[in-house]
């Protein structure tokens, strides 16, 4: 209960990135946007989840991480609140900053969260959680966007953004904060009382004392982030996150209809339709990544995942460059959109997010979880201010296998670099990292 209401960021994360796609269609008719001032309205979330995942990294290790939820779920109201009633551009644009900000640090938060209270064997499904309701929050969008089309309401599309942010707010008033960051605040009773809920009786006295153990740093600061022992795992976060975004995922999230335009979809309507298609694999195969992930592992799940996506993204390209016939270049861009995304969901979608909540050090988990996600975000924005550019410079053809290319990097770097860590207590992990042993060998 204690993932699936924390889980609701995600789902705000997913809708609040998704709706603008629809949204701005109106917008643009109502204030008369400029192109620039679209853009502005457009990129201003992924502006937001930059500063927000930049700036928060100290605050959830200093005031827990329930606390920054509850603070972050009153900004996505007053940002969904703010925006749908926004008078002017000028306050569109600083609300969906807010909403960005929320967006940018409840990302790595929830997964935080939900990763410290949860028992190892079930981590991996309970932090997907997060990443399911990512995908879920995107086809509510999609779907909310397409009922709602039509002249002015576009402000209601904001406005329900508000709905599970009050149940949000409601819902970790009512929970505990998570038993590890509550020792690392010497605030032990309270510790017990949580972990009594997640474990047997006869198990707390131990747990508590090897959480404890884990906290030899006193003091923490920034850098503590440089210190050699805990390079391997910010390599690793870093290096995901980069992967994540640079082998395209959100050209298709932000993207597809245009994709499917140039694929030969005429109408409007077809193209959102296979849209939605899009949306519903990404959320059937994050389903199946849950169901795998404390079964088979994390890395079988990236292996598999990259490699479908770069034979995915290889024959996009191929289908591009050879002049098919127009119904067979319809069929193979959809079903290789199709085989992308559902790779992207059984593989970096929740891995991602999921690594990034089990390889740092307790101290520092917070600041080191903010900057793999700045990097997430910052290559978000990057590629999604450049995709159309690139098109017009590379070709449809080279653009994909650009991210076919970088997709193969992304798999040599898993091998290389990136830990299992199914099974394993979040302790285990850090003792492993702190007795300088590579990151690698966890797990083998
Ligand atoms: C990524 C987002 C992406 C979403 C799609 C998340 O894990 O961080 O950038 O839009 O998955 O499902």
């Amino acid at each position: 209960v204690t993932a699936a209401v924390a889980a609701l960021a995600g789902l705000l994360f997913g809708y609040d990135t998704g709706v603008i796609s629809g949204a701005i269609l109106y917008i643009k008719d109502q204030f008369a946007l400029s192109p620039a001032a679209e853009e502005g309205v457009v990129s201003a979330v992924l502006l937001g989840a930059v500063l927000g995942a930049a700036f928060s990294g100290a605050l959830a290790d200093y005031y827990g991480r329930r606390r920054i939820l509850i603070a972050m779920a009153v900004l996505f109201s007053i940002g969904a609140i703010g925006s749908s009633a926004a008078a002017g551009v000028g306050m569109l644009i600083l609300c969906r900053i807010l909403i960005g900000i929320a967006i940018g640090v409840s990302s790595y938060v929830a997964p935080l969260y939900i990763s410290e209270i949860s028992p190892p064997d079930k981590r991996g499904a309970l932090v997907s959680l997060n990443q399911l309701m990512i995908t879920c929050g995107i086809v509510v969008s999609y779907l909310v966007d397409y009922m709602l089309a039509g002249s002015h309401r576009w402000r209601w599309m904001f406005a329900l953004g508000a709905v599970p942010a009050l149940i949000l707010i409601a819902g970790m008033l009512a929970l505990y904060d998570s038993p590890r960051w509550l020792i690392s605040k010497n605030r032990i009773k309270e510790a017990r009382q949580v972990l009594k809920h997640i474990m047997k009786q006869g198990q707390v006295d131990s747990e508590v004392k090897r959480i404890d153990e884990s906290l030899a740093i006193k003091k923490t600061t920034w850098k503590d982030l440089l210190q050699p022992w805990v390079r391997p795992a910010l390599i690793v976060g870093m290096g995901l996150a980069f992967f994540q975004q640079v082998t395209g995922i959100n050209t298709i999230i932000y993207y597809a209809p245009t994709i499917f335009q140039y694929a030969g979809f005429t109408s409007n309507k077809a193209a959102i339709f296979a849209t939605l298609g899009v949306g519903v694999v990404n959320v059937a195969m994050t389903i199946v990544a849950i169901w795998l992930v404390d079964r088979v592992g994390r890395k079988p799940l990236l292996f598999v995942g990259m490699t479908g996506m770069t034979i995915s993204l290889a024959v996009l390209g191929l289908a591009f460059k050879m002049s098919v016939m127009s119904e067979t270049l319809k069929i193979v861009a959809m079903l290789s959109v199709i085989v992308y995304i559902a790779s992207f969901a059984i593989g970096l979608g929740p891995i991602f997010w999921l690594m990034i909540s089990e390889i740092y050090p307790l101290k520092i988990r917070g600041r080191a979880m903010s900057i793999a996600t700045v990097t997430n975000w910052g290559f978000n924005m990057i590629i999604a201010a450049t995709f159309l550019t690139l098109i017009n410079k590379l070709g449809k053809a080279n653009t994909f296998w650009l991210f076919a290319l970088l997709s193969v990097g992304g798999i040599a770097f898993c091998y290389f670099f990136v830990p299992e860590t199914k099974g394993h207590s979040l302790e285990k992990i850090e003792q492993h990292l702190r007795h300088n042993k590579s990151l690698r060998t966890l797990g083998t």
